[in-house]
């Protein structure tokens, strides 16, 4: 499960949007979830803090930390994906002082490799928005619902809605754009607004919830791959039923030990040495599984 063709860079944003291509993004948090997102062809990768409710159980993205997003940046980095991968800074993570700002976002690009960050907000983030690209890091802004202001909202709401807060959007965009945002998040935004930032903007807008006038698209991977089976927002398209599937595995799997077909022959080692190299699968690209590389005579290679 490899990505085929050329490695992309921070530069596809831009060169997209000259050329009118759309920009496909979707989050990753671990080895496999990356392996499995460059495969299918993205152009970049986000670690977003929605991994705080899809990974970590928590009841919204609030709780998330630096050490959290440092884990799962490196595990998704380690994937060695061959597309941008940007890191979203957690809540806290920006908000107290410029100093902090900047050692948050170093830590993320140094001991992870992520390319870039994400920041929500617009005005009120110009100076951690500055002190971040004086300091040589990329920055993505984040506009609408922004899921990090959900004690301020009361709640997930559309955004943008009526005159005065679409102009207010509208301002913020342009206020990302002149700070030096490489381009934004436009997310649960009226389709009609999301399309009038778009075509003002020399940077590209990446929607969720946000309709088909964006510049390009991201989804948490969890919610395209169906893997909850709960409530779905309307912004989700589900292109698999997974979390279907992996209970219908999971089932077989219980039914099978306890009936005593599994493990059958394939699934065991003979006391010869010079048997078959069984056990021997290989897994995605190249890069073992658990044990992927046990050879026959039932020594792992690590
Ligand atoms: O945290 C996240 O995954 C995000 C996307 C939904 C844009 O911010």
């Amino acid at each position: 499960m490899e990505r085929k063709g050329k490695a992309l860079t921070m530069s596809v944003f831009a060169r997209r949007k000259k050329e009118g291509r759309k920009i496909v993004v979707l989050t990753a948090y671990d080895l496999t979830s990356a392996l499995i997102a460059t495969a299918g062809g993205v152009d970049a990768i986000l670690v977003g803090d929605s991994l705080g409710m899809v990974v970590l159980g928590h009841e919204n993205t609030l709780p998330v930390t630096v050490d959290d997003m440092v884990h799962h940046c490196a595990a998704v980095c380690r994937a060695k994906p061959r597309v941008p991968v940007i890191a979203d800074m957690p809540y806290g993570s920006f908000h107290v002082s410029v100093a902090e700002t900047v050692r948050h976002g170093l830590r993320l690009v140094k001991e992870t490799g992520v390319n870039a960050v994400k920041v929500e907000g617009g005005r009120s983030r110009a100076e951690a928005i500055k002190a971040l690209i004086d300091a040589e890091i990329p920055v993505m802004g984040h506009l609408g619902l922004t899921p990090q202001s959900v004690n301020r909202f009361g709640g997930y709401r559309v955004q943008g809605r009526g005159e005065d807060a679409a102009a207010a959007l509208l301002d913020e965009a342009s206020f990302l754009e002149e700070a030096g945002c490489f381009g934004m998040v436009l997310e649960c935004v009226p389709a009609s607004l999301a399309e009038r930032i778009s075509s003002r903007l020399s940077i590209p807008t990446i929607g969720i919830g946000a309709g088909p006038g964006c510049d390009g698209q991201v989804l948490v991977i969890h919610d395209m791959l169906g893997l909850f089976t709960g409530l779905k927002p309307k912004f989700v398209k589900r292109y698999a039923e997974l979390g279907t599937a992996a209970v219908q595995a999971v089932e077989s799997y219980v039914a099978e030990v306890r009936s005593g077909t599994f493990p059958s022959s394939e699934h065991q080692y003979s006391e010869d040495p010079s048997g078959p190299k069984d056990g021997s699968a290989t897994n995605v690209s190249g890069q073992s599984g658990y044990l992927g590389s046990v050879s026959g005579d039932g020594e792992g290679s690590g």
